[in-house]
């Protein structure tokens, strides 16, 4: 799969990489007028992250789209790895599965992976991680995720939900799919390795829980497409639907390249970060400008290769037009990089303050997304024994 010609492995990914390669390396399609015409058929309108290609790569969103209307069942699917506090790449793609949540009626299986965190070393206790998949939850609260359609699996608590289905993905997936696909050596532990089962399962839970075949799409970054790739090989021998994928690139950190990662939290903007001190991270980022306001306005910016720029591009500016003019005043040298950090400093901090006082008024509610209060294990169990039953009458 080539991961040595680009670095991108779930657990580490550049930004700024080259998007056109990944479709190709990959193997993922780009997303084009087709796909999203058809999405605007069903929602009318377009969100900024398809205008402006933020999701830009999918495998089969065309087919999801036409089930979505023919009236099949279909769920949304992501998830996230509790490793810290949320910043702003994590709720990039949240923002967008929330949109398509609104738009288009469907509920949201949210997997939290402490576990994953766990197994993957980053030194805290398992205890630690399970604390911050609940902080997390206030995210998607905040974000304001519908709680009767929103569904949260916490790996370490919900496995009676995964297990039954992670048995059988298990017993398809070989340690050398797994080591091609993850770039796994004989060091890496067990639990690691094990894993991808779990992430795997989740995008056929839907089906076991309602007992029949829903359609899931997962909007995700492009970073997490290897596990859908063995998910997808070995759906139709476990009498799943293949599930569908819309891929969203990376959020830039605001350092001198690389994703948003908590890994450079002086480089990252966390959703619990006090408004004043996000401000400060960005009138401190990395810019596409030259050296001196003299040499910017004689020679101009660079907002491709721009961290700020790519925060209203990917978030911040919903208006075309004004991105538009913004894009070209960087370029012409009129825009300095000061006043536009100071610009969209003033949008997040706006954000975050909004974002926070939602988050606390969700400290209550934060029971109605757990799946476990909503779904009975042995309820999902039962619908698997029926649909044991069925097949069993079927080949009689
Ligand atoms: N592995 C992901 C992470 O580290 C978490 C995750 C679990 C996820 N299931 C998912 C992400 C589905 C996207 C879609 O963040």
């Amino acid at each position: 799969m080539g991961f040595e010609e680009v670095y991108v492995t779930p657990w580490e990914a550049e930004a700024f990489v080259d998007y056109d390669k990944l479709i190709k390396i990959f193997g993922s399609k780009p997303l084009t007028e087709r796909e999203v015409e058809l999405l605007k058929s069903i929602t009318g309108e377009l969100h900024l992250m398809i205008r402006r290609r933020v999701f830009y790569s999918h495998r089969d969103f065309d087919r999801f789209l036409e089930a979505y209307k023919m009236g099949v069942k279909c769920a949304l699917y992501t998830g996230r790895g509790p490793s810290g506090h949320t910043h702003l790449g994590h709720i990039l793609p949240w923002i967008f599965t929330k949109w398509l949540q609104d738009k288009m009626g469907l509920e949201i299986f949210f997997q939290m992976t402490d576990d994953e965190k766990f197994w993957h070393g980053e030194g805290g206790s398992l205890e630690d991680y399970n604390r911050l998949a609940y902080e997390n939850i206030l995210d998607l609260a905040a974000l304001g995720l519908d709680p009767a359609k929103t569904h949260v699996i916490i790996d370490s608590e919900d496995i009676p939900f995964l297990y039954p289905i992670a048995v059988k993905v298990a017993k398809k997936i070989t340690f050398s799919i797994q080591r091609a696909a993850f770039g796994f050596t004989d060091s890496t532990n067990i639990g690691m390795i094990f894993y991808p089962v779990l992430q795997i399962s989740v995008a056929f839970l839907p089906s076991d829980i309602y007992g029949e075949r829903v359609e899931v799409l997962i909007p995700a970054g492009i970073d997490q497409d290897p596990y859908w790739r063995i998910a997808r090989d070995i759906a139709p021998s476990l009498g799943y639907p293949k599930p569908t994928q819309i891929h969203n690139k990376l959020l830039p950190g605001l350092g001198l390249g690389g994703k948003m990662s908590s890994s450079k939290p002086e480089t990252a903007i966390y959703t619990t970060d006090p408004p004043e001190l996000a401000m400060q991270k960005i009138m401190k980022a990395f810019t596409g400008g030259q050296p001196t306001a003299e040499l910017q306005k004689k020679l101009g910016g660079n907002p491709d290769t721009c961290p700020v720029f790519k925060m209203f591009e990917m978030l911040f500016e919903d208006d075309d037009k004004r991105l538009e003019e913004r894009y070209h005043l960087c370029r012409s040298g009129a825009l300095l990089c000061g006043e536009c950090k100071a610009e969209l400093a003033k949008r997040v901090a706006q954000f975050l303050k909004e974002h926070q006082a939602r988050r606390r008024a969700a400290e209550s509610t934060i029971n109605k997304y757990l799946a476990r209060h909503k779904f009975s294990i042995a309820k999902s169990n039962k619908s698997r024994v029926a649909n044991i039953t069925k097949s069993l009458i079927n080949s009689v």
